[in-house]
């Protein structure tokens, strides 16, 4: 049916740049500052006629870059990048405030659940770009999709990601290698980077459940060696909140698998309540790439909650979601910055 969206002029912004064609998305290239001009010459709609609104001056775009260049960077410099899963637009900007306050390289995770609760991959695309452009953001971006499915990574790779998780780790290993090797070939021939997992990473993400199991590291040396960019590598690490029983990070496991993979910068899923002095360890064995996202939800969660049980969401027009939703996300940022200085990717953007 037929629908008006009211728009206040601080929004127009944002919304006119969001529905990036395919054309200025598609043509990846790997280099940390690819820019792309778009002529002013308009993009033609389905039914043949150009489309006025997209008709505009020559711009430069500064577009989502992969994240092979950024980890084999932190890994030279024995140093990880964040991957902060996001979940919506205050969590996306929250992320890229952090990262440009701090010059800091950074990851956007986006799990096959989140991807749907943000009405789709291309929803996701084009909210990062435009954000990338109106809150000028100069830092390298990668838009990655966490513990994809075979279709899932299809989907991104179609919808304009820069960096795909196939996670296969469920699989056998020969059908693990089998899909592992087909999204390698199809990624790179994209400029997309692409991560794999060996051992299931325990706890539970979007309905899937892992036990925390340590990877097997000649399964890692197999899979490293279909040529993908990154590898997540089982640790005994677990996604959400760590039991009181968890005996800690398997560092013999994480040893084995770096002296076999090499140069391939490791992830470290499950980033959430892991002890500094583990983080930092981890990061002197070879991981590069940490994800965290649980964290940034708690932070979220709490400071939402004391807004409310404030009562400041009844006071004037605090019920306002930019007002009420602006301590949740003022808190990732100062969480994030905390994660990117633990980490030691703060000021390695340049
Ligand atoms: P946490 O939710 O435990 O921080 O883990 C995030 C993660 O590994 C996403 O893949």
């Amino acid at each position: 049916g037929n629908c008006i969206l009211a728009v206040g002029e601080t929004r127009v912004a944002a919304l006119r740049i969001a529905r990036t064609p395919d054309a200025l998305v598609a043509p990846w290239s790997s280099g940390q500052d690819a820019t792309l001009s778009r002529s002013n010459q308009g993009f033609d709609s389905p039914g043949g006629q150009p489309i006025k609104a997209f008709n505009r001056e020559v711009e430069e775009y500064k577009m989502l870059v992969s994240a092979t260049e950024m980890l084999k960077k932190a890994k030279a410099g024995h140093y990880a990048v964040g991957q902060f899963n996001i979940n919506d637009l205050e969590w996306t900007k929250a992320v890229l405030t952090a990262a440009e306050e701090l010059r800091s390289p950074v990851i956007l995770g986006v799990s096959e659940g989140a991807g749907k609760y943000m009405a789709g991959y291309r929803t996701v695309v084009g909210m990062v770009n435009g954000m990338i452009k109106e809150m000028d953001i100069s830092v390298p971006v990668a838009l990655h999709l966490d513990h994809g499915s075979y279709e899932g990574c299809l989907k991104c790779i179609d919808a304009g990601f820069s960096s795909v998780m196939f996670d296969g780790s469920h699989y056998p290993i020969e059908e693990n290698i089998e899909k592992t090797t087909e999204l390698v070939k199809l990624c790179h021939g994209k400029g997309l980077s692409i991560e794999a997992e060996v051992g299931s990473i325990g706890g539970e993400e979007d309905g899937v459940v892992g036990m925390g199991e340590c990877a097997d590291p000649q399964e890692c040396k197999m899979i490293a060696d279909l040529g993908v960019d990154f590898l997540a590598a089982g640790i005994g690490n677990i996604h959400g909140k760590y039991p009181a029983n968890w005996k800690g990070l398997s560092f013999e496991t994480l040893a084995a698998v770096q002296e076999l993979t090499g140069e391939l910068p490791l992830v470290l899923h499950g980033g959430t309540g892991i002890p500094d002095d583990m983080i930092k360890k981890a990061i002197d064995l070879g991981v590069s790439k940490i994800n965290v996202n649980t964290e940034c939800q708690l932070v979220f969660a709490e400071a939402t909650r004391k807004y409310i049980e404030a009562g400041k969401d009844l006071e004037g027009k605090g019920y306002d979601p930019r007002k009420l939703l602006k301590p949740g996300a003022d808190a990732i940022v100062e969480k994030v910055k905390e994660k990117m200085i633990l980490f030691g990717s703060d000021g390695k953007a340049e």
